[in-house]
Formats: C-alpha cells, sequence, structure tokens
C-alpha cells in the first residue's frame, strides 16, 4: 500500500507534500516522511505516527527546498517504526516506495557483501543503495533504469538526487502513479485524489514506465527506455471530499450519506421516462452470455456474494463468485461467452488488478464496478459501471458497498429483462421499488438511538455471531466485518442453517449474537436457527423488515428496517449493521476512520 507524493517547484514544497499526504492517508498510516533538496542537500523529515505529527516536527523544524517527496506508509518489510519510515536515503538519493520488492534479501546480500550498511529493515533501502552505486558512473535516469531491471516484485517509486538538484524521477511497476501538470510545478503521486487541489491536468503511467519531472517538464519513457507520450486526463471535481461536514468522522458522515448515494446511482441507471434501465454497449449481448463471473475483495467481495443470490433468483444466467486473491491463482477455463466483473470501491487493489489482466491475458470481456473511475481497474476493463457514490475516505466502506450493491441489482435485473427472465410488470416494480431506495434508507438510518443502547451491550463480549440465510448470509458477513475492523473484537458471520456442523459449540451465556432475517422464503428456517441459539444462551439482536410482533421475548434487542421488496431488503438490512460497529468501535474509543493495521486502498498482494 503506502501513498507517494513528489512535488518540482519555483517554490518551497514541504506545506503542500503535508497536505497531499494528509489526501494519502488513506494508502497507510504506519509512518509518514518527507525529504526535501536544499543547497546540494537532502534533508529529511519523518515520524513513526500520521501525518499531523510530521507537520509539527516540521513546524518546529522546517525543511525547505523547492523540490521533495513525501511518503505515508502501510508497513509490509518491517515494523512501523521511525528508522523504517520513508524516504528512505542515502547521501546522493531518496527514495519514496510503494509496493513490495519480493528479490530484496538477495539484493541486500549482494549489497552488503559489496559494503554498503543498511539502516532500516525494509525492502525500500535495497532501492537507495542499488541506485547510489549506480550513479558512481552514471546519469540519474539509467541509474535508475539500471536498477528497475534488478528488482523484482512491484512497486511505485518517487526519487530525488543530490546532484541533479531539478529532477525527480518516478518509477511504475504494479503499483499506481500519477502525475500532475501545473505551470511552474509538477507533480508525482500514488492517484489523481492527492494532486487534486494543485491540478486537475492528470497523466498515468502504465506498466514498465518511467518519467521525469522538473518544474517545467515531465517525460515519459517506456520499459526499453523510449520516449513515449501521454494522454492527459482531466479528471471530475468532487464536492465536499475531505470535509467531515458536522460528523465526528468520515465514516458517520458516509454511513448517513448512503440516501444521497442511492438516489444519485439510481438517478444515474434509471431512465424514469422511459421507465428503463439505461445500461447500453453491453460487451456481450446478454442473450448470448453464458456465464457471470463476480470477483472482488472483502467488503467488494461481499457484493458479489448477494448479488449471485439476486441473479440466480431473477435471471436464468449461471453465476460464478471468487475472492480476487484466490481467483488470481486458480486454473480456471476461461470462456469468451461470459462476461468477468470486478468490483472494487477504490479501483486499485492489487489482487483485484491482477485478477482483471489475468482476464486481459485470455481475452475474455471484463466490466469493473469502481467508485473511482479514473483507476487502474477501471482503465484497464472493457466497460465500466461506475457506482458513483463520491469519495470514501473511511478506511471501512459504507456508502460504496451501498452503490456497489445497487449497480449490482440494476445489472441484474437490465440483464434478466433483455433475456425474458423477468415480465414487463416484475421489471417495472423492481424499478419502482428502486426508486424508495433512498427514502427507506433515510428510514433505516433513523434507529440509530437504539443502536447506540445496543452497541453498549458489546462492550464487554469475548466476541460475536452473525447469522443470515440466503443473501442476508454476505450481509452477516459484512456486518462481522464491520465490527471487527472497527472495534476490534472477534466477530464471524455464518449461514444460520449450518451453525449446527461447528459453530454452535461457540454459544455461550451471553454470546452476543446477530440475526438477520428479513421476510422472505428463509424467515421460519431462520427463526429455528435462532431458538437453536437461543437454547444455548446466546444473546440475540434480532433485525427484520418483518411485521414488529415477530421480535418475540426472548430477544434481547429488535430493530426493525422498511421493507420493499426482497432484494432491497438486503441492502437496507447493511445499514444498521455498519451503525452498529460504528458506535461499538466508538464506544471502544477506537479510531474510526483509520482503524489499526489497515489502509483505504490495498495495492500490495
Ligand atoms: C472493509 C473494506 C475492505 C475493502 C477491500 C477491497 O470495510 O473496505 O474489505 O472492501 O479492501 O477494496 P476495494 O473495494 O477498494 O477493492
Amino acid at each position: 500500500m503506502c501513498g507517494i507524493i513528489g512535488i518540482a517547484s519555483s517554490k518551497p514544497v514541504s506545506i503542500n507534500i503535508i497536505n497531499s499526504l494528509k489526501k494519502l492517508e488513506y494508502r497507510g498510516y504506519d509512518s509518514a516522511g518527507i525529504a526535501t533538496l536544499k543547497d546540494q542537500l537532502i534533508n529529511e523529515r519523518k515520524c513513526s505516527g500520521r501525518v499531523d505529527e510530521l507537520e509539527k516536527i516540521l513546524l518546529k523544524s522546517p525543511s525547505d527546498g523547492n523540490i521533495g517527496i513525501g511518503h505515508v506508509r502501510w508497513a509490509t518489510h518491517g515494523i512501523p517504526n521511525l528508522i523504517n519510515a520513508h524516504p528512505h536515503s542515502s547521501e546522493n538519493v531518496s527514495v519514496v516506495h510503494n509496493g513490495i520488492i519480493e528479490n530484496s534479501d538477495e539484493l541486500k546480500k549482494i549489497l552488503e557483501d559489496k559494503g554498503s550498511k543498511f539502516k532500516s529493515q525494509t525492502d525500500t533501502e535495497v532501492i537507495t543503495l542499488l541506485i547510489t552505486e549506480a550513479l558512481k558512473n552514471m546519469e540519474p535516469l539509467d541509474a535508475v533504469f539500471k536498477t528497475l531491471k534488478d528488482l523484482k516484485g512491484s512497486f511505485a517509486l518517487g526519487i530525488i538526487f543530490k546532484d541533479f538538484p531539478d529532477i525527480i524521477i518516478g518509477a511504475r511497476r504494479g503499483s499506481p502513479l500519477a502525475v500532475g501538470y501545473s505551470s511552474n510545478e509538477n507533480y508525482l503521486g500514488s492517484d489523481s485524489y492527492a494532486l487534486k487541489s494543485m491540478t486537475n491536468k492528470i497523466s498515468y503511467l502504465d506498466d514498465g514506465e518511467t518519467c521525469v519531472l522538473t518544474k517545467n517538464s515531465i517525460s515519459f519513457f517506456d520499459v526499453k527506455k523510449n520516449k513515449i507520450n501521454k494522454k492527459v486526463h482531466i479528471v471530475s471535481d468532487d464536492e465536499n471530499i475531505s470535509d467531515k461536514g458536522n460528523y465526528k468522522n468520515f465514516m458517520s458522515k458516509e454511513i448517513f450519506e448512503q440516501p444521497i448515494t442511492a438516489k444519485k446511482c439510481v438517478n444515474e441507471y434509471i431512465d424514469s421516462l422511459k421507465k428503463d434501465i439505461n445500461i447500453l454497449n453491453f460487451p456481450i449481448r446478454p442473450k448470448e452470455l453464458k456465464k457471470i463471473v463476480l470477483v472482488g475483495c472483502g467488503t467488494a467481495y461481499h457484493s458479489c456474494l448477494v448479488a449471485k443470490y439476486w441473479f440466480e433468483e431473477l435471471s436464468s444466467i449461471e453465476v460464478e463468485i471468487d475472492i480476487a486473491s484466490e481467483f488470481r491463482y486458480r486454473k480456471i477455463k476461461f470462456d469468451p461467452k461470459n462476461l468477468y466483473i470486478f468490483v472494487s470501491q477504490s479501483g486499485e487493489t492489487a489482487d483485484t488488478a491482477a485478477a482483471l489482466d489475468i482476464c486481459k491475458k485470455n481475452k475474455v470481456k471484463t466490466c469493473s464496478v469502481v467508485n473511482v473511475i479514473e483507476s487502474t481497474i477501471a482503465r484497464n476493463s472493457d466497460w465500466v459501471l461506475p457506482i458513483h457514490a463520491g469519495p470514501e475516505i473511511g478506511v471501512a466502506s459504507t456508502k460504496a458497498f451501498l452503490g456497489q450493491l445497487i449497480v449490482l441489482y440494476i445489472l441484474c435485473l437490465k440483464i434478466s429483462s433483455v433475456r425474458g427472465d423477468i415480465n414487463k410488470s416484475n421489471y417495472n416494480k423492481n424499478i419502482e421499488n428502486l426508486k424508495k431506495l433512498p427514502d427507506a434508507i433515510k428510514k433505516t438510518l433513523t434507529l440509530e438511538t437504539n443502536i447506540q443502547l445496543m452497541a453498549k451491550e458489546f462492550l464487554n463480549a469475548r466476541g460475536s455471531m452473525f447469522l443470515g440465510r440466503g443473501s442476508s448470509f454476505p450481509i452477516a458477513l459484512e456486518g462481522a466485518l464491520k465490527l471487527k475492523e472497527l472495534s476490534y473484537l472477534h466477530a464471524e458471520g455464518y449461514p444460520a442453517g449450518e451453525m449446527k456442523h461447528g459453530p454452535l459449540a461457540l454459544i455461550e451465556e451471553g454470546l452476543p449474537v446477530i440475526v438477520i432475517a428479513p421476510k422472505d422464503k428463509y424467515f421460519e428456517k431462520t427463526l429455528s436457527n435462532m431458538q437453536e441459539v437461543i437454547a444455548r444462551g446466546g444473546k440475540i439482536f434480532f433485525i427484520t423488515d418483518n411485521k414488529k410482533d415477530s421480535i418475540s421475548e426472548n430477544i434481547r434487542f429488535g430493530l426493525r428496517v422498511p421493507h420493499l421488496d426482497n432484494f432491497l431488503s438486503s441492502i437496507l438490512l447493511a445499514v444498521p449493521l455498519q451503525m452498529l460497529a460504528y458506535h461499538v468501535a466508538l464506544l471502544k474509543n477506537c479510531d474510526i476512520d483509520k482503524p489499526r493495521n489497515l489502509a483505504k486502498s490495498v495495492t500490495v498482494e
């Protein structure tokens, strides 16, 4: 993961580097650092904490210079501490790195045998020392190219040179890298979001490419060091990106933005006049589609799981789902009649991007469901279905999950209708219900006061279980994921019918068990499974869209979300679970927007 930034300017750059690093903290927040060049000296400032800490250090001990690089770290090689914080500098070179150098041990040994001394436990330092060695008899660009040939793994790099004070070199292999253009100032960054306050003119490096920036010029090179031209994109302006407004943190803002997310997404895809879904340009005609393969990680994978139930219920099409880190290593029989759909909020998740690349190599049609339309996954896929959620800053995905579900549901409706799997009247009814979704989410959010009370019951718990059947099973998985990542309380999601095959042994007096039971074909079955838990002392938290009287006495806490239809209930039932995780974490004083050990964009394998 990690975020990198570089600025070449005609004025001091450290303040802008700090501001950009604050935007990149979603990529990692284990440590932060900056290196600037002035009077032929590399000046480093680093801290083992967050960018706010680094800013304080810079206030006390400013680091001037019109050229500089910065980094926020998500630790891979070496514990998160000051020594391992980037940039990693020698006397001549300073490097920031996002990614992993897989052969770093081997390279370290070679360098040590030649007399190099390492200060940190990072893989990055080998890059610094290899470039330093190469610079003894080469120009910077040649030294970087020579070093790149030795490196195995995936990375994005930003490099400055003591003796060449006007240039920053950037290189990409695997991990994303963007450059930004302005007058008398040019930029390098892990994404366009970090550069947005300075420019909206962006080019993206492709794999194997390298760039050289000065304040007045940017040159690009392909893997063979031939000069190349790159397309300049004008990136969109997103309103309120980094403004928490009156909310305590981004996550609560993003939870409460969900009615707007739903409205925006529904408006983008539903043509109210024609009463139709305006999804066009299918890369394979829906009637000719043999199978849909849905791939994602974490929360995005859960949205694929929910969609599988929808496709199976509504359409005649076969559906397969997989976790991207598994998919990329499976021996898959690719079929040109299948559509391979990649779901990702960031569009930068390394495993998902690699799974997409494998599909491209096998010449099958790909689609991405993404939030960031300028992202690698969006740019590399044949067909993009944006979720229109706007920037999601909180590490735990909330409104993007909602957006993914809505887009997948809309796609499912459209494909089912074109294939003639659902009749016009059901299609229209489903579209009408979708239009009611934003208001139903609004009503669901009014459950917050009850959820705050419910959250207190989790404070002394040793663990928890989330149970559901059908499409409520992935919602249970998502509820458990949200609770564990935010509150660090152990939580497991299970299909309710599977409990008696093992997990029932975990039930003990007072264990919180969240039962997700909408009034669908599984309702009675789920109630029976719930009784098995009650009989063993589990403390039940029951979430339904059924009538109030289905919340019985044996239940510790009951919540009821509005009922629209059996498909949209999955979306509505996810909302109280997000709020539950949020409030448990708040009571436990956890860092809501930046849970420990995590990062928003997972750009390592
Ligand atoms: C959990 C969460 C993660 C992401 C996963 C994939 O709240 O956000 O599980 O869903 O890392 O990320 P994207 O969607 O960016 O590919």
